[in-house]
């Protein structure tokens, strides 16, 4: 059974993350075009990386939940499983998941803008703010997708591909309101998968999932698993 799931910044709320949008959603505080666009770090690197800095050091103390642990599970349970998530945390991999596609890229990852060189920079908090490249010395950005940029496109060919082929497709923790990862939920199910959902609220997916289970990922995801 061909088992594809798409996660959003819900999945993460219960190890203390804050999602982007509902009512305590990082949207609501912070202005995105002051602070996740290709515009704003033009404008003031400085303040972009001070927020960067404090959501890694947030995530540097969270821990992997049990949602996360359900899916790390279930790709032990099932061979032909794949996980595509919008989530830049990296908790998916903490729990144990190897099979994870990035379609917003991974916030521990930096890239110079000067040479190109991407590496992975786990230091929370950042010695120093922005960081340079140890290699030019240029200005390093956060290694994920901004508003207004585009997708990693091996990423979002191979999530395309997955949800076409999809048996079963579980949608966990996300508004389904960007795209274009919302879509994949769409792809799959016009293509004939069981689409399900987790999610306490409903969302543009919810009236056409052939299980909405409005919980928790934890709770939910315990739920899913049972069905399978
Ligand atoms: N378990 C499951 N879902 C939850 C939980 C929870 N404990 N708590 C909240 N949610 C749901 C909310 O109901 C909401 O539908 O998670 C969703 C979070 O939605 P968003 O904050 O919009 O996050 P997401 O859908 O991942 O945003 C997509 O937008 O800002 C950009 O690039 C960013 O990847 C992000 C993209």
């Amino acid at each position: 059974m061909k088992i594809r799931v798409l996660t959003g910044a819900g999945i993460s709320a219960e190890s203390g993350i804050p999602t982007f949008r509902g009512k305590d959603g990082l949207w609501n505080k912070y202005d995105p075009t002051e602070l996740a666009t290709p515009e704003a770090f033009q404008k003031d690197p400085k303040l972009v990386w001070e927020w960067y800095d404090w959501r890694r050091q947030l995530i540097a103390k969270a821990e992997p939940n049990e949602g996360h642990k359900v899916l790390a599970q279930m790709e032990e349970n099932f061979p032909d499983f794949w996980l595509v998530t919008q989530n830049v945390d990296g908790l998916h991999q903490r729990a144990g998941s190897k099979k994870v596609i990035e379609l917003h890229g991974n916030i521990w990852k930096v890239r110079c803008i000067g040479c190109g060189k991407e590496d992975y920079d786990y230091r929370a908090p950042l010695p120093e703010i922005p960081p340079e490249c140890d290699s030019c010395g240029g200005l390093l950005r956060p290694g994920v997708v901004w508003f207004g940029e585009s997708l990693p496109v091996d990423a979002l060919q191979r999530a395309y591909e997955l949800s076409e082929d999809a048996d079963v497709f579980i949608v966990v923790g996300t508004s389904a309101q960007v795209y274009p990862a919302a879509e994949l939920p769409f792809v799959a199910k016009r293509r004939g998968a069981k689409l399900i959902e987790v999610n306490p609220e409903e969302t543009p997916v919810t009236p056409y999932a052939d299980v909405s289970i409005r919980e928790s990922a934890s709770t939910g995801l315990r739920k899913v698993l049972e069905l399978l």
